[in-house]
């Protein structure tokens, strides 16, 4: 098993399969006992570092550390008046004399992930760094994938809106595309990175117009439309945007019948994705985020219990 996890890169076809099965087995190990804990990582200590916000990623490694049995420190870097690179090196110097196994760490800056490998002697694994990756976001996609429609190979999966600023994006073409899966990315020109043609893996596919992919996927996977990443005017105005590629009911009933509908939260109810969509029974996004606790587990396990 690799040591850190700080790109979907990382991991090939069979590691990877080897993270979405334990996710399985997790869950039927949890499912079994009336205590929702197993004690595989007692006596172990890991440290969530948090300097960009976040709901999900962080509750949920969080939960995954607590219900292997780990010690679970949680350091929310956000607000610190330090220059951000000091910082992270003067944490890391601490994190590593405290005796951490392992740190999860979510940073705007795309590559911090692997500078704090660089600093401590224990895993990291990339909660989301910049718009760089989010690899384990990627891991509970496919296992959701997987659960839902019963495998990924060879599913047509589109992901749809701000893949510029989408490490969600990014990890997920790399893996899904690993998997065997055939991604077409779609969104406005201005919200697809420059040149991202030449830099795909052959079978991946850039589409401008929503409505002519729709009919032929298995799955299609919203993104949140990241305006906080946006300096600039990227679409003339929100309903615009919405017109072309938002998801709604009638976009909706334009996907073939098994077909289901990811996001990976938070949403931009109403923009990206209509209430109608994100609340209908082809809607995952519930199950992504419980999906997302399972994965965790597995990760965690693989990096720090599993090489035991
Ligand atoms: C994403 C993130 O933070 O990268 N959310 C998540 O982790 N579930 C996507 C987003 O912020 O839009």
């Amino acid at each position: 098993m690799i040591r850190h996890l700080l790109s979907a890169a990382d991991l090939d076809a069979g590691t990877a399969t080897e993270v979405l099965d334990t996710a399985a087995r997790m869950d039927e190990a949890i499912a079994d006992r009336e205590v929702k804990k197993l004690p595989t990582l007692r006596g172990r200590t890991v440290v969530n570092l948090f300097y960009e916000d976040s709901t999900r990623t962080r509750i949920s490694f969080e939960a995954a550390a607590k219900r292997l049995s780990a010690d679970v420190i949680n350091f929310s870097a956000k607000g610190s008046s330090v220059s951000k690179g000091e910082s992270l090196k003067d944490t890391a110097l601490t994190l590593q004399a405290m005796g951490a196994d392992a740190v999860v760490i979510r940073h705007p800056a795309s590559g911090a992930p692997y500078q704090l490998a660089g600093w401590v002697n224990g895993s990291v694994l990339n909660a989301g760094d910049g718009t760089h990756e989010h690899p384990t976001q990627a891991l509970l996609d496919a296992y959701t994938m997987r659960s839902r429609l019963g495998r990924v190979d060879g599913l047509s999966v589109a992901i749809v809106g701000d893949v510029l600023h989408s490490r969600v994006a990014r990890s997920n073409v790399l893996l899904l595309s690993a998997l065997g899966a055939k991604v077409t990315l779609v969104g406005p020109p201005t919200l697809l990175p420059l040149g991202i043609e030449d830099a795909l893996a052959s079978g991946t596919e850039v589409r401008y117009d929503l409505d002519e992919v729709l009919p032929g996927v298995d799955v299609v996977m919203m993104l949140r439309v990241q305006r906080e990443r946006m300096e600039d005017a990227y679409f003339p105005s929100a309903r615009e945007y919405t017109r072309r590629y938002g998801l709604d009911g009638a976009r909706l009933r334009a996907l073939p019948e098994h077909a289901i509908v990811m996001h990976p939260g938070p949403m931009n109810r109403g923009m990206e994705i209509s209430p109608e969509v994100a609340d209908s029974p082809r809607s995952t996004i519930v199950e992504q985020v419980a999906n997302g606790v399972s994965v965790r587990m597995a990760v965690l396990y693989l990096l720090l219990g599993g090489a035991k």
